[in-house]
């Protein structure tokens, strides 16, 4: 089957929100989202972890305490406790009452304003959370506008035979050895690593390519670096600034 997440020749690098426009308002909150959506970004990147009564909520560490008035374990705290939590004042006074999302609040927002998601799965999930995960995406009738990514390679083969028609990627925060074969074990649509890596082994964009794989690394900030990684012919970069990629992009 045709990989429809493939840049064609002479088009713009797909714009992905790192945890929505986070450098702009506290990342993954819905007010992130939405300043993404509006910069052009084609895609919100988040982070998707289980209270201890199994709700997927977005949140990108393991704990609450850097983003939130709260502390502990997101996965020892119930989906009331971290409702409770403000998630925006750490970030601006501006935003203080913001609060942290559940993965079907995010998915609701987004089915009715407009933006795909690239959903991470962070950190090691049972199948049943993976399950809990293909349930809310499927009861938000957003299968077609989701695209699961994780540096859990077990997390990765559970949502295949959960929910195949899922577009995958797997992270890395360094090159496998023989990228394309890892890509076809695990079914991937996306091989997405880290920048730098990639930039020191060009060769492996084209191999991919070449395998039906996508590649959309990140985590890209900087003008010159969307710029070598542009000429590279990567399909998306992962930033913090999608205004400035989206800018950056129609520019070119
Ligand atoms: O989307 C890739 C990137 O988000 C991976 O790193 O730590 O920001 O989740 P991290
Ligand atoms: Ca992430």
């Amino acid at each position: 089957p045709g990989n429809g997440y493939l840049r064609p020749a002479g088009s713009p690098v797909t714009v992905i929100a790192h945890r929505g426009a986070s450098s702009a308002a506290p990342e993954n909150t819905l007010v992130a989202q939405e300043i993404g959506r509006r910069a052009g970004a084609d895609f919100i990147e988040n982070d998707v972890q289980p209270s201890k009564d199994g709700v997927p909520f977005v949140l990108h560490d393991g704990t609450v305490d850097r983003t939130t008035d709260g502390t502990g374990s997101i996965r020892n705290l119930t989906s009331a406790q971290l409702k409770a939590l403000d998630a925006g004042s750490w970030f601006s006074p501006h935003y203080t009452g913001v609060r942290m999302p559940t993965l079907a609040e995010q998915l609701a927002d987004l089915r009715t304003r407009g933006g795909d998601l690239l959903l991470e799965i962070k950190g090691a999930h049972t199948r049943d959370q993976v399950a809990k995960i293909v349930q809310v995406i499927r009861e938000q009738n957003m299968t077609k506008r989701v695209f699961v990514q994780s540096f859990e390679v077990e997390a990765l083969k559970y949502t295949y035979e959960l929910a195949p028609e899922l577009p995958l990627g797997l992270l890395r925060s360094s090159l496998d050895a023989d990228p394309v074969a890892i890509a076809k074990e695990l079914h991937l649509t996306a091989y997405n690593p880290s920048s730098g890596p990639l930039l020191a082994r060009p060769g492996v964009v084209a191999d991919l390519h070449n395998a039906g794989v996508a590649v959309m690394p990140w985590t890209v900030d900087s003008a010159a670096t969307w710029k070598s990684l542009d000429a590279l012919g990567v399909d998306g970069i992962i930033t913090n600034r999608p205004a400035e990629l989206a800018g950056w992009n129609n520019a070119m």
